[in-house]
């Protein structure tokens, strides 16, 4: 067979930048890289561990990849690699496993030339190969070669590596290492690249996004932060019609921010700020540096300097101790702060946390009661702060065809349905005549009405 190449992602948007680096490593060593459910020389599985479900899930993906060719190389890598290296040579038909660190050796490890300088294998154990380093120690920020594939509108950039805070829940801190932040001139080359490639919009992402600097102190003083990158990007890359920021830390929103986007329109208005709890015990518990009144009053400052903002969060039920109040306090903070949007997550106990010890951990059809209340919420959070906008018009990115609205034959030519986003992150339908190919196409928009999980609008 001729040397081919495919890979399944799980869990975060920095695994998805990473697996597509990873994937132009084997392109430019002859590779073809085809879908994870064709016949492949190699299977590359980028794991997730933040919480028990990425763990079972990548499990299941890599006994498949084994199963569909017994002659193909299995490597599994990313965080579940990194945390559980011998859970994973336990399944059968894996060749290697590579932690979060050494990438950059993958393709000479597969083909056995080279065993990297980073990691701490060893070759006596049976089994397939561990290169799995004390990530710890680790002090630099691993560059790898980015890709530049066509055909999509929307690209991630990581920014940094690994966080240092160490919230009692979270196991990535030890699966990540400590903050490593990238150097500007790689990001904005980075970037420049993707929009001479006919990207339309550059999402900015880490593991602790704004944490970006915290490791680099010249004279006693951070050199640089999310706002001055941000800001230097703009003014480096001017025809970069879109940028956005994933998620920042609610109490590390640079002061300089809102500014930003109020003087550039490029500058998407919406900010993802994880809150975890809305009761102060828990999230003390959780370590979580500020108390609900500091996070709403974070959100009410934003919204007031910057119009139509969105506000989206990460938040979480069943931490070990969570009583009905105190979820009850989470559940009232979010639909009083009209926040745009939230995933919930299930609180799942990581080994070797604080709160994996804690002894009153809530059942899981409890958790499973709080998760459900959460998701009705957000749906009418969603259409509540989409009500808001109707009539008025905005930009949307049109990034695809709707699925399932194929042609409709109105008069000659026919609409086609395209969905896509405004910079405030709501999504929106449009009807686009003939068989135009819209995509990456950055459309005024009427936003006309509610659909059952978009917005309708009509470009104009
Ligand atoms: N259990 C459930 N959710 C978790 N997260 C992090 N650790 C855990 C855990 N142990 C969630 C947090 C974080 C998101 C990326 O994952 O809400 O913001
Ligand atoms: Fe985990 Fe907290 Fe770091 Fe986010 S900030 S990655 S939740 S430790």
């Amino acid at each position: 067979m001729s040397k081919s190449v495919a890979a399944h992602t799980l869990g975060c948007k920095v695994n998805q930048h990473e697996t597509e680096s990873l994937l132009e490593m084997f392109r430019r060593r002859g590779y073809e890289v085809v879908d994870f459910d064709s016949p492949a020389s190699v299977y590359i599985i980028n794991t997730c561990t933040v919480t028990h479900l990425g763990d079972r899930k990548s499990r299941q993906v890599i006994r498949q990849a084994a199963k569909r060719n017994p002659e193909a190389k299995v490597v599994v890598t990313g965080c579940y690699a990194q945390r559980a290296p011998e859970e994973i040579a336990g399944i059968p038909g894996v060749s290697l496993i590579l932690g979060n660190r050494g990438r950059d050796q993958l393709v000479d490890l597969v083909e056995g030339i080279s065993g990297g300088d980073s990691g701490k294998e060893d070759a006596l154990t049976p089994g397939p190969r561990r290169v799995v380093s004390d990530i710890s120690r680790c002090r630099e920020f691993e560059e790898l070669p980015f890709a530049l594939e066509r055909g999509r509108t929307r690209a991630m950039v990581k920014v940094q590596e690994g966080c240092s805070q160490f919230c009692s829940y979270c196991i990535v801190p030890y699966t990540r290492g400590p903050v490593r932040s990238r150097r500007e001139e790689e990001i904005i080359r980075e970037i420049a690249a993707l929009v001479e490639n006919g990207y339309r919009e550059v999402v900015l992402t880490g593991i602790h996004t704004s944490a970006y600097g915290q490791d680099r102190i010249v004279d006693g003083k951070r050199e640089a932060d999310l706002a001055t990158l941000v800001e230097d990007i703009l003014l480096q890359v001017p025809d970069l019609p879109r940028l956005r920021i994933s998620s920042v830390e609610p109490v590390e929103v640079p002061d300089a921010i809102p500014d930003l986007m109020n003087r550039h329109p490029t500058f998407c208005r919406h900010l993802h700020l994880p809150l975890q709890s809305g009761d102060d015990r828990v999230l003390k518990m959780m370590r979580r540096p500020y108390t609900s009144s500091q996070y709403a009053a974070v959100v009410e400052g934003l919204r007031r300097r910057v119009e139509g903002l969105a506000v989206t969060a990460d938040i979480m039920v069943g931490f070990p101790g969570e009583t009905d109040q105190n979820f009850e306090n989470s559940y009232r903070l979010v639909r009083d702060l009209g926040l745009s949007d939230l995933h919930v997550f299930k609180y799942s106990p990581r080994p070797g946390t604080p709160a994996a010890a804690l002894s009153d951990q809530v059942p899981p059809p409890v958790k499973e009661e709080r998760s459900k209340a959460l998701l009705e919420l957000a749906g009418r959070l969603r259409r509540d702060f989409a009500r808001g906008f109707l009539g008025t018009t905005r930009g949307v990115l049109i990034e695809q065809q709707v699925p399932g609205k194929k042609q409709r034959p109105t008069g000659g030519s026919g609409t086609a349905v395209w969905e896509g986003y405004t910079d405030n992150y709501l999504r929106v339908a449009v009807e686009v005549p003939g068989g135009e190919d819209a995509r990456g196409r950055l459309a005024r928009v009427k936003l006309t009405g509610l659909g059952w999980d978009m917005v309708l609008g009509e470009i104009i």
